[in-house]
């Protein structure tokens, strides 16, 4: 399918037909390393639900699904790395294998501190699955287990990404121009 010429759209990072291969690819390897385990994914309102959406399609294992949502807070120089649970999970993950699902991992504030959270609560296991890598970004190391795609340093919308709530659901990858963030 043509991906649409929009204003806001500087360029497309990712077409909707490369995303969904990626995503099918990454979906694969996740059903042949739980296919003997009934898997939870875990994600990180709102940004992620695309994602976990697409990517629990594309499994071929039962899954089940709960969320929770996040405050962070940011101080002069960008993120300050203080994170709260505002919404948590409906369901214990205690005795599961669990993969935190994320849109996107930028500093990694929040997902090491949603790994530490989890792992806390008695998983039998626990991985990060990330659509997108903004690694130059990153401050704190983290492990990621699955990821479709590092992106440069640059604003990105679509596929749950959003700028002031909008274009989450463009179902390509594209960054915003300069101008208009
Ligand atoms: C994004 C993303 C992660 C977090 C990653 O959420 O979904 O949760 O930022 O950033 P970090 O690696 O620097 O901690 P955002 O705050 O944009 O909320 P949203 O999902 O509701 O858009």
């Amino acid at each position: 399918m043509k991906t649409p010429a929009l204003p806001m759209i500087e360029r497309v990072l990712f077409t909707e037909e490369q995303v969904r291969d990626r995503i099918r690819e990454v979906a694969a390897e996740i059903s042949e390393h739980y296919k003997d385990s009934t898997l939870k994914l875990v994600g990180v309102l709102k940004g992620s639900v695309f994602f976990l959406t697409a990517l629990a399609r594309e499994l071929t294992i039962p899954i089940k699904v709960d969320f929770l949502a996040i405050s962070s807070f940011s101080n002069h120089s960008g993120s300050s790395g203080v994170v709260r649970i505002a919404k948590d999970l409906d369901e214990a993950i205690e005795g599961e294998d669990v993969i935190l699902v994320e849109d996107i991992v930028d500093t990694g504030f929040t997902a090491r501190y949603l790994l530490q959270n989890l792992a806390g609560r008695g998983p039998n296991s626990i991985a990060l699955c990330t659509m997108l890598d903004r690694k130059s970004k990153r401050i704190v190391p983290l492990r990621i287990d699955y990821r479709c795609f590092e992106i440069p340093d640059r604003f990105v919308i679509g596929c749950g990404l959003d700028y002031q709530q909008l274009y989450r659901n463009l179902n390509f990858l594209a960054v915003l121009k300069p101008d208009r963030h």
